[in-house]
């Protein structure tokens, strides 16, 4: 067995079962708080009726909209969701109210005795009719249920379906999904003595939980600090739901003068927290003869549930890559979210990508089989190529372009073509069944938003060094990979440094730690860092080494001249200190301009691209339906490997969140309530519902990130559905357009 060099800096206490969560956090006099849920989907709410619950032992409060210092509404794009229900209920995880007592118990006991008051309202459940003339309006106040639409429009596809050679359409569908995450939703605020309210909570994003926080209490930022707690598990999760539930405890904590724990009830969680959007995509692909795509048209409706949170996002995304990594010149994609009385959906791992993937891998295996040719030689017509213009119209030309290089990997590691003969296409008891899909993906949030990373490194008088960053620890590795790419920038041990977690009030705000940035921005900054402790350290250390202080390098834990002189660095560190100099360096990354037409939806909507391939074989057992992956590939493009091991580790839980995304999962509502309220009843793969995963790091240095790495926490996750879908094909001679896929027994 091969050993992959793998660091992680917090391997020890959460293996020991030291590492403390939110949820275990215990403070002298702190109160708890419980939401209250209505009994309705969509109501105009009259009133919430307490007394009874107040009188019950250990009640102390029993807040709703009416105690909100601040605004009741917020949200990261629009300030809409209610965070504590203030005019209507829209949908069966709004909270209404919070029970706050001296324990969890007793605030749960009292929050049954709470009344809620309310007129029913016309519940809409289906996207399709929330564009209806007359359909009920979810936001009276907007006149309309269109959340949101993104555009691209390029070439002219009405003028040249006609002149294709082949046009096929299909319509795809794909669910809402959970992100199942291990720790439900938890936060303690804690009323300091210096007037800040302090909270703690694992979560993806403590900027813009401050934001929700600060606007909920009417405070300025100054007086909210965030400090981020190790998260249990978020793949896009830990982002609305827990800022919402963060200001809710400090609400508790303002008006109780005392410490708030808020921790959620996995049947809470999954009835509240926003899931991944259903989609509905329809297609039209038209190519020639020879193979060469030529228009396409895209119609994709997204579910945004009641709440608009970052479908604007989720759903640009989808549209920037409706097409896959392939290059069109007629391309008109439309793409609209709309409100619902659905529990709203928000971010999840892929955001965007695995629905218009799930589509388009199969689209293209169809135009293939159509023609008669070989789907990956039908990919490697149309894929795009160094210097190949997107759909919005951006060249690629400032990294290296490598879907060749990942497709490739793919195809000979699997042993593609010599497999394919083995398929089976619906004959005999046992099917056998091999597929691919092929992927691009922007990096970061592109223009979507405004794209800044920060890193403070501070080395003490001993050599030892303290970093900070902008970005948070997820339970990815973000940390262990800041420490790596600092210690190579400095020549030193990665044992010598120490990740000190950031609070709010400690760094300057770099945005949450979504989209697959953490390694890219975060490493820009700690590159950018490293940069300026290097010089004051070289300025010190040059007249010892008799060089000038550009000729000195960092490496093996010393500072070289370029003639053979050194010194150790703890060494220059005590001079520096000896003469008043006290290395210290914040180091920033702007991410490079990124552009975007909303009405023609062209632009260089990214600053970089991934690129990915995933290849699957399976088998299918006809009597029963039950399908058995034999094994899968990934090659993923990665910039450069920060930390191997973590990224095998990314490569995998990628594909395994994707193979349920694939064949199991679903989340159910049934008339607006989510009825899949524990685990036991929400079928995620299980260990032995996995293949062997296999991973090929493919590395070519980013040249417009500092540290050459890109991200992979996403693109793993976007490619195992159509790659199954393709080799569900192969095995039984069926199409499936939605998910999860099941192959009915005796198929
Ligand atoms: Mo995410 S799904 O950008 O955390």
């Amino acid at each position: 067995m091969t050993v992959i060099p793998t660091f992680r800096n917090d391997a020890e206490a959460k293996v020991t079962g030291k590492t403390r969560f939110a949820a275990d956090l215990k403070l002298p006099g702190m109160l708890h708080a419980v939401p209250v849920y209505p009994d309705c989907i969509h109501a105009t709410l009259l009133g919430v009726e307490s007394s009874e619950a107040l009188a019950l032992p250990g009640v102390v409060r029993v807040l709703t909209a009416a105690d909100v210092p601040g605004h009741c509404r917020f949200g990261q794009i629009e300030r809409h969701t209610r965070i504590l229900a203030d005019d209507r209920i829209r949908c069966e995880g709004d909270v209404v109210a919070l029970v706050v007592a001296r324990t969890r118990a007793e605030a749960e006991r009292a929050a049954s005795h709470v009344k809620v008051l309310s007129e029913p309202l016309p519940v809409l459940l289906d996207p399709e009719k929330a564009l209806d003339p007359d359909a009920t309006l979810v936001h009276p106040e907007l006149a309309t249920n269109l959340a949101v639409e993104h555009r691209v429009r390029r070439g002219d596809p009405a003028v040249a379906f006609p002149a294709c050679d082949e046009v096929l359409e299909a319509e795809f569908t794909t669910p809402r999904i959970e992100h199942a995450y291990l720790e439900p939703e938890a936060a303690v605020c804690i009323p300091r003595e210096d007037g800040v309210m302090e909270v703690r909570a694992g979560m993806q994003h403590p900027f813009s939980t401050r934001r929700f926080v600060a606007a909920f209490l009417g405070v300025s930022l100054s007086e909210v600090e965030v400090v981020g707690l190790p998260v249990g598990g978020g793949f896009g999760g830990k982002d609305d739901t827990i800022a919402m539930v963060c200001a809710r405890a400090a609400l508790a904590a303002r008006l109780t003068g005392r410490p708030v724990s808020m921790v959620y009830r996995r049947e809470w969680s999954l009835k509240e927290s926003y899931k991944r959007h259903p989609y509905r995509l329809r297609y039209k692909v038209g190519f020639d003869r020879d193979g060469a795509l030529q228009a396409m048209e895209a119609d994709i409706l997204a579910d945004a549930g009641a709440y608009l949170s970052v479908s604007p996002w989720v759903t640009w995304r989808s549209t920037v890559q409706c097409c896959g990594p392939y290059g069109v010149e007629h391309v008109k994609c439309d793409t609209r979210a709309v409100y619902t009385n659905q529990v709203f959906t928000g971010a999840m791992r892929g955001f965007g990508s695995p629905q218009v993937n799930f589509a388009v891998e199969q689209l293209v295996e169809m135009a293939a089989e159509r023609l008669g040719m070989d789907a990956v030689e039908f990919r490697r017509r149309n894929m795009l190529r160094q210097g190949d213009r997107t759909i919005t119209g951006q060249v690629l030309q400032d990294h290296r372009v490598s879907l060749e290089q990942v497709l490739d990997e793919v195809v000979a590691r699997i042993g593609y073509h010599d497999r394919l003969p083995l398929c089976t296409f619906g004959k005999g008891d046992e099917l056998y069944g091999i597929g691919l899909a092929l992927s691009y993906r922007g990096m970061s949030l592109g223009a979507e938003g405004v794209d800044f990373c920060s890193a403070d490194v501070l080395v003490q008088p001993d050599g030892s060094v303290l970093l900070e960053t902008g970005v948070h620890e997820n339970g990815q590795g973000s940390e262990s990979a800041m420490i790596l790419i600092l210690a190579r920038e400095l020549g030193l041990d990665p044992s010598g440094i120490r990740y000190r977690r950031a609070s709010t009030s400690t760094i300057p705000d770099s945005g949450t730690t979504v989209a697959s940035r953490g390694t890219l921005m975060g490493g820009g900054a700690v590159v950018d860092a490293a940069a300026g402790i290097r010089r004051q350290l070289s300025s010190v250390a040059a007249p010892l080494l008799g060089c000038s202080p550009e000729d000195v390098s960092f490496r093996g834990g010393h500072l070289h001249s370029p003639h053979g002189a050194y010194v150790s660095f703890r060494e220059a560190v005590q001079r520096a200190y000896a003469g008043q100099v006290h290395p210290r360096a914040l180091g920033t990354f702007r991410a490079p301009r990124t552009t975007w037409d909303e009405h023609t939806g062209q632009g260089d909507a990214y600053f970089t691209w991934v690129y990915a391939c995933q290849g699957v074989e399976l088998k299918v057992d006809r009597r029963t339906g039950r399908v058995k992956l034999l094994r899968a590939v990934a090659a993923h493009d990665v910039g450069r490997a920060v930390n191997p091991g973590m990224l095998l580790g990314q490569f995998y839980g990628g594909m395994a969140m994707g193979t349920g995304y694939a064949l199991h999962e679903e989340l159910k509502l049934e008339d607006g309530r989510v009825r899949t309220l524990n685990f036991d009843s929400y079928r995620f793969p299980r260990t032995t519902d996995l293949p062997d995963f296999e991973g090929v790091v493919v590395e070519n240095p980013d040249p417009l990130s500092p540290s050459g790495a890109k991200g992979v926490g996403e693109p793993t996750n976007e490619l195992m559905a159509p790659a199954i879908a393709n080799a569900l094909y192969r095995a039984t001679g069926r199409r499936f357009f939605s998910l999860p896929m099941r192959v009915p027994p005796e198929s």
